[in-house]
């Protein structure tokens, strides 16, 4: 895969709790690693996360702005000259959180009250419009399956299907390998990744994807430093070089030659 094209998007899903955005953190660290800048990180989980695990601050988020968009409908105050889909975007790249080294934008939880369809289409063409301007897009989503299988984003290039090594975690893998079968040309590749596994135990996760007609990525060891920094709430990014998880999400990008 060739990440010098304009605009690879890589998204992480799986069940709750198996290590969506501690995963997705330190495939951003690899790829600052590796010197990769222009990246935007989305975090799509409602309950954001990506912020404390990247101890970024973040300015506001979408869904502030789809409420703020609807109080000035409601209260007919929203410019004249401008359209909804202009308000949007204006405001949204007014919120977006730009670092030094990549740029965050945290989609947050929009109320589900009245027609979301609206406002679902245009955050879509936003996020496509914004994801241009950048080299690799990472997608923190949201655990289970509603998100892959809703546009809310442009096309993913590559979905990591994280899974520890229970029945539940699989099954999930496995829902969601199946689900995006469904949806054409939306996902690209799906690989199953192990998280807090040894290699070993990472074998469950081989078989599983093979069963379903699923790439094997590879297993990323349980790393004390990963959940401490966590509850410290200290940056993943800080991690030192040498982390066993950090090392493994390496050698599993390095495998889908994204990184040399
Ligand atoms: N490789 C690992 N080694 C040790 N701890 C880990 C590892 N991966 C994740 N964790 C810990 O597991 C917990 C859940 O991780 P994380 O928040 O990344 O999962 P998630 O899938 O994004 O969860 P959610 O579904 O709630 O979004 C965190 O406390 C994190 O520190
Ligand atoms: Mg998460």
């Amino acid at each position: 895969m060739n990440i010098l094209r304009n605009g690879i998007t890589i998204a992480s899903s799986g069940k709750g709790g198996v290590g969506k955005t501690s995963f997705m953190a330190l495939v951003l660290k690899s790829f600052l690693f590796n010197g990769v800048d222009n990246i935007l990180v989305v975090d799509a989980d409602p309950d954001a996360n990506m912020p404390e695990v990247l101890n970024a601050k973040v300015k506001g988020t979408v869904a502030m702005a789809v409420h703020e968009m609807r109080d000035k409908i409601d209260s007919d105050s929203l410019p004249k000259d401008f359209s909804k889909d202009a308000f949007l975007e204006t405001e949204i790249f007014g919120l977006l959180n730009e670092g030094e080294q990549f740029d965050l934008l945290v989609m947050g939880a929009v109320e589900k009250q009245g027609c979301f369809c609206m406002p679902n289409t245009m955050l879509a063409n936003i996020v496509d419009t914004l994801s241009k301007n950048y080299r690799l897009v990472l997608m923190d989503l949201p655990a289970g399956l509603e998100h892959v299988t809703r546009r809310t984003s442009r096309d993913v290039d590559l979905m990591y299907v994280l899974t520890d090594s229970s029945k539940m975690g699989l099954e999930t893998a496995a829902r969601i390998k199946r689900f995006t079968e469904k949806i054409e040309g939306k996902i690209e590749k799906i690989v199953f990744v192990g998280n807090r596994l040894t290699d070993e135990v990472g074998e469950v996760v081989r078989t599983k994807a093979e069963e379903v007609g699923a790439t094997y990525g590879g297993a990323v060891p349980s790393d004390d430093m990963v959940a401490k920094y966590n509850m410290d709430g200290r940056s993943l990014l800080e991690l030192p070089e040498d982390s066993k998880a950090f090392q493994a999400v390496r050698a599993i990008l390095q495998e889908e030659t994204l990184l040399s």
